[in-house]
């Protein structure tokens, strides 16, 4: 089958889908799959890109980024399914069909149904979840509400709409208190720790607010929760099979560095460090496994999906979130809980393009 890799796109998180495509294209089943890699700027045009995954690492020194001035065109006619090529001043090439498109996309326009919706209307399979639960699941207030609704434990939370604030900051700012110290302020519809902040007193809090606002107006207060921070991997069971649960991962963060999970730590530095399979309880363990599945299942996620919990001293559990496309490179958690499960990387994108050709 043809699959076109599509990644880089116009979200905040365009670095790590570039990331996470050099990684897939380095371990792809050549012998099964042909690659189309595609990319799309961070202005939204889609081009052409080489087989080539070395530009697309992301290190401390270099910041990988889609350019190219081959336009991709994904059609909607029936009769000329597939892809065209242009490049500038020359007649359009087919590429051909296209059997299946494996979005390597992170953040708003890639992980939150906009391009699964181009999809639909164009009567392409793609890897991944569908318009809805990638909508949903994108957005950290309406996720929030979903699993709430299902009777799975979310944390206290107050929300701050682009209205409420414009209308009257001190207003509403007013409920965050009640939240109790540190909160962590993050953008609704954002991923990677951008624009979120920890902030430890009231002092900090406007501030805060804006600079999560400079990536969705749509903000989001949460509770911080104390406990050890660990993720569970789903994977969609072929036919009528249930999801599967992998290993539990744990995330821990050397103190002093970074006061949380940050962008740095996540993929730039070697503060955070992965533990697979955490040491846990073993009914702990598969409670969070079996409240995964249950997460998954009431968000209506297809594929793949990462959802990450809190578990605190007192033995609670506290759903933070999923994330429909989670970091995929070979050192990232969700492939680091399915290697644990004696998946390795490269099966695991074999299984998740079979699953969406199924
Ligand atoms: N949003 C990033 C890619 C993650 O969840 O891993
Ligand atoms: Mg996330």
């Amino acid at each position: 089958p043809v699959v076109a890799l599509v990644f880089g796109g116009r979200s905040s998180e365009h670095v790590v889908s570039c990331a996470t495509a050099a990684s897939v294209l380095r371990a792809i089943d050549r012998d099964k799959f042909d690659v189309l890699p595609i990319g799309i700027t961070q202005q939204g045009g889609w081009v052409l890109m080489a087989d080539d995954p070395e530009p697309l690492q992301l290190t401390a020194s270099h910041t990988p980024s889609v350019q190219g001035s081959t336009e991709v065109l994904l059609s909607a006619d029936p009769a000329r399914r597939g892809l065209t090529v242009r490049e500038p001043g020359e007649v359009p090439r087919e590429l051909g069909d296209v059997d299946v498109v494996f979005p390597l996309l992170h953040g708003p326009f890639g992980e939150d149904g906009t391009i699964q919706g181009l999809f639909e209307l164009s009567d392409t399979r793609y890897v991944g979840s569908g318009v809805s639960a990638s909508a949903v699941m994108m957005d950290k207030h309406l996720m929030k509400v979903v699993f709430r609704a299902a009777g799975l434990p979310v944390g206290p939370y107050v929300l701050i709409t682009d209205k409420e604030w414009q209308r009257d900051k001190g207003a509403a700012m007013d409920p965050v208190a009640a939240l109790g110290w540190p909160v962590f302020v993050k953008p609704a519809r954002a991923g990677s720790s951008f624009g979120v902040s920890r902030v430890d007193s009231q002092d900090g809090l406007e501030a805060a607010i804006e600079q999560a606002r400079r990536f969705d107006p749509k903000v989001l207060v949460e509770a911080g929760i104390v406990g050890r921070e660990v993720e569970c991997g789903i994977l969609e069971g072929r036919g009528s099979r249930p999801p599967r649960a992998s290993q539990i991962g744990e995330i821990t963060v050397t103190e002093g560095t970074h006061t949380f999970y940050d962008f740095e730590s996540k993929y730039l530095d070697d503060s955070a460090s992965l533990t697979c399979p955490a040491d846990l309880p073993d009914d702990i363990a598969q409670q969070i496994r079996e409240q995964s599945i249950r997460a998954f299942e009431a968000a209506g996620c297809e594929g793949l999906a990462r959802v990450d919990w809190f578990y605190s001293p007192d033995g609670t559990l506290t759903l933070n979130e999923i994330n429909t496309m989670p970091g995929f490179t070979p050192s990232s958690m969700y492939p680091r809980v399915w290697d644990a499960e004696g998946v390795d990387y490269a099966s695991l994108i074999t299984e998740l393009i079979e699953l969406a050709l199924q």
